[in-house]
């Protein structure tokens, strides 16, 4: 964390009361000019800070950014985002995430308020504008590479849990599209890295309409698509959601690094938006309709066809059928 996070971080803590420089200054072991100066910096970035020479500093407004500084004040995790890197503007978050996983902890999290070239699954394009969630986590589980699938599966269950503490209906479309009111309002994009028999490191990239105008939506995805400021009828507070999304998806990764992931699965099927509907599968290959009875313990889609066979789909696109 830089001089700067730490100052900020002091200021959300204390928001609308006065913190002195020479508090910081001894805090922080730094001199009340180097204070002065980042306190100059925060300001040209957005937050709204007054300075008065005998009493301090307080902090009134803060921007709607997702930099570490806001996000880690009052996070509570302690492998998730405790490192974090910022972008206004990057590429994709994923593609940061591969550059730097060797060299980084696991937990570490790229954030970008906006990506100019986002990455879906199946080679897809992700729109992401501003005002939306665009992030990766690099993970380094000691698990063999056919167990990646679970990983995805846990990020999709920590989406919802974190909208449902927002009062938001959220389900899971399988594998990992999250819904609600049956419209997609995340999607997530597993990358790893691995030997044959070991992962090195795993991305686990999400993407949430959250601040965005569906109106903004390209056409073709227009009236499948929701965002949470549409759901919610205002703007979500970006920060307090990514908080609770961490917390979410560290208390999930520790309970499946201790238990395994048995009881994972347990929550996925109780939010899964998918079994019982009837459903058009397409993989590389093929495309298969079915009734999607269940998920096995690799959270593999199980089908029963027309024709009454059972099939196996360990990956591809679904799409939910409406019954005639
Ligand atoms: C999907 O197709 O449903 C998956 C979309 C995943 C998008 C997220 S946004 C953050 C991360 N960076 C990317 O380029 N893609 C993922």
């Amino acid at each position: 964390m830089t001089i700067k996070d730490k100052i900020l971080e002091k200021l959300i803590k204390n928001k609308g009361k006065s913190v002195s420089g020479e508090q910081l200054a001894s805090e922080l072991s730094v001199s009340r000019t180097a204070i002065w100066k980042h306190i100059k910096v925060l300001k040209d970035e957005g937050y709204m800070i007054d300075s008065s020479t005998n009493i301090g500093y307080s902090l009134n407004e803060t921007p709607d950014t997702l930099t570490p500084g806001e996000i880690k004040a009052g996070l509570k995790t302690k492998v998730i985002g405790k490192d974090i890197k910022y972008f206004k503007e990057t590429e994709s978050t994923n593609i940061i995430a591969r550059e730097i996983a060797d060299s980084v902890e696991e937990g570490t999290i790229v954030i970008a308020e906006s990506q100019t070239a986002g990455r879906g699954r199946m080679g897809r394009k992700w729109i992401s504008p501003e005002g939306g969630i665009w992030l990766s986590i690099i993970l380094k589980p000691r698990i063999e590479p056919l167990y990646a699938p679970r990983i995805t599966l846990l990020a999709g269950v920590s989406v919802a849990k974190t909208m449902q503490g927002f009062g938001l209906p959220a389900k899971i479309k399988w594998p990992n599209d999250v819904l609600i009111h049956g419209k997609k309002v995340c999607g997530i994009l597993t990358e790893i890295g691995a030997e044959v028999d070991l992962i090195d490191y795993l991305i686990v990239g999400i993407g949430i309409d959250a601040n965005v105008d569906t109106e903004s939506f390209p056409e073709e995805i227009r009236d499948s698509s929701t965002s949470l400021k549409k759901e919610m009828g205002k703007e979500i507070n970006r920060v307090e959601f990514v908080r609770k999304l961490l917390e979410e998806f560290e208390l999930l990764y520790l309970k499946f690094k201790k238990e395994g992931f048995t009881k994972i699965l347990e929550e996925w099927r109780n939010m899964s938006a998918t079994i019982g509907e009837w459903v058009k599968i397409s993989t590389q290959t093929h495309t298969i309709y079915g009734e999607a009875i269940g998920v096995d313990n690799e959270g593999a889609l199980i089908l029963e066809t027309s024709d009454g066979q059972l099939e196996k789909i360990l990956a591809g696109n679904c799409e939910h059928l409406r019954r005639t």
